[in-house]
């Protein structure tokens, strides 16, 4: 099957110009002006932006958390990434305590293979790393896993203590690989819960205030301290506030290879959503939690300073009937996250783009190459070149939309409400390739899975 995509305006990382884009199989074969008609479809991209298939590094599909599982699949979260102009995912697979992390990719394998409709890989969440189990690290890296996340945070769940850190952060290191860190002090913050629930502070609101923002300040501190020593790289993940954002920026500043992604929801959005009435505020019951207004010109910022190097969703969904409500009683055991794997785009380019904070470039670079080329997919995905992988967006810079659960050709997300209801946006994703094949048109899905496992490599190794 060959495309021919002509009259549209390409944007990369770096590129802005006017080209036809020649697609042969499953990739780009040639660029140019006024190349020859022969193909087997011509799409006319007039007026349209032609943009590299968003890549989001940070999604949890099917995964078992506060007990229950999220919303969406890997069939629906990667149709509804799809709709919003992604077309890659890179989701983290988790490692049972006291079990092989190999066993926990194998888990996720069979969660993903064969129902996602655009590329996947895999981060691994490392739960428990004693040195006879640190060779599964190099294993996962053969087989193309090559960042792995730890959690300061959630005591007696997800948690690890600082040994831990420290042993998979060395071997990591070893290996030519990377840290993706949650960074939050979680014995301290459950402390803090502890107190509030003794006072009778239940209501959803509470999941904030138990959680400064000093606290994720301190947990990127010590992670990064603690890189410097193993000498690993360090991705510090949903970094939400200013204060953790100074620590990034001293530890750049000190010549430690740290960078780290914000979300949409942080820059957007703000701790007032909890004030929302009765037990609404639960739908943004997400860790680290909605901050104070004032962070997000700051995390703008660092976005423009580069100093936060990539835009994910940590798309985590829960109905809210059922799933959110199971913390009806205390906020203690509302499941934490919220969806918008399908939003990123549109959101971050209205904001951003049309609104002056971000260039046409920069936008690119945080929502597709960045991710691309930290994760060691660079430059089979993240751009638009001669042999780089078929996935595009045709981008209509001037559409006007509403994001609703009401819209349906908004909202394929397999969750009862949405994270951005009402919110109005400018620019949307009208067709989307993934490989070469039309996946999403005209709010239409045409083409329903044919998703890939991607193995990455490590940094410093070609990826061709
Ligand atoms: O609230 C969140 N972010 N849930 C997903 C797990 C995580 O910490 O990324
Ligand atoms: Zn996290
Ligand atoms: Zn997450």
């Amino acid at each position: 099957m060959s495309v021919l995509i002509k009259n549209g305006r390409i944007i990369t990382a770096v590129d802005d110009y006017h080209a036809d884009i020649y697609i042969d199989g499953e990739t780009i074969a040639a660029i140019g002006r006024d190349l020859p008609h022969h193909a087997d479809r011509v799409i006319d991209a007039a007026g349209r932006l032609i943009l590299p298939g968003g890549i989001d590094p940070h999604t949890h599909f099917d995964m078992p958390f506060g007990g229950t599982t999220s919303a969406d699949d890997f069939e629906s979260g990667t149709i509804a990434a799809a709709f919003g102009g992604t077309t890659t995912i890179i989701d983290f697979a988790i490692q049972t305590k006291g079990r092989s992390a190999i066993e926990g990719l194998d888990t996720w394998h069979a969660k993903a293979d064969g129902k996602a409709t655009i590329d996947y890989g895999f981060h691994m969440i490392v739960t428990d790393m004693p040195v006879s189990r640190l060779p599964e690290l190099r294993e996962l890296r053969d087989r193309g896993v090559t960042s792995y996340k730890l959690f300061m945070a959630y005591p007696g769940v997800l948690y690890v203590d600082d040994g831990t850190l420290y042993r998979t952060f060395r071997q990591a290191g070893e290996n030519g690989t990377r840290i993706c860190m949650h960074a939050e002090n979680g014995i301290v913050i459950d402390e803090i819960i502890r107190e509030a629930v003794e006072d009778g502070k239940v209501a959803p609101r509470w999941h904030a205030h138990t959680r400064p923002t000093r606290m994720e300040a301190e947990g990127v501190h010590r992670a990064i301290a603690i890189a410097e020593v193993a000498n690993v790289p360090l991705y510090i993940v949903h970094l939400s506030s200013f204060h953790a954002l100074e620590q990034v920026k001293i530890g750049r500043a000190r010549g430690v290879d740290v960078i780290a992604e914000t979300c949409p929801q942080y820059l957007l959005l703000d701790d007032s959503w909890y004030d929302r009435p009765g037990f609404e505020g639960a739908k943004w019951v997400m860790t680290p939690a909605l901050r104070e207004k004032w962070n997000q010109a700051e995390l703008w910022q660092g976005l423009r300073m580069g100093d936060l190097s990539a835009i994910a969703t940590d798309h985590c969904p829960f109905c809210f009937k059922g799933q959110k409500e199971l913390g009806l009683d205390s906020f203690t055991k509302i499941p934490n996250g919220a969806p918008g794997v399908e939003n990123r785009m549109s959101l971050i380019y209205s904001a951003g783009v049309v609104e002056g904070r971000l260039s046409l470039n920069r936008f690119v670079e945080l929502t597709s190459t960045a991710a691309a080329k930290t994760f060691g997919l660079f430059p089979k995905k993240g751009t638009i070149a001669v042999g780089s992988d078929a996935d595009l967006v045709i981008f209509n810079p001037t559409r006007k939309e509403v994001i609703s659960i009401d819209r349906p050709h908004t909202h394929h997300m397999k969750v009862d409400y949405s994270a951005w209801e009402g919110h109005e946006v400018t620019g949307w994703s009208e067709i989307v390739l993934s490989r070469g094949r039309v996946v999403v048109e005209n709010g239409s899905l045409v083409t329903r899975g044919g998703g890939r496992y991607l193995p990455r490599v490590g940094h410093g190794e070609l990826n061709r």
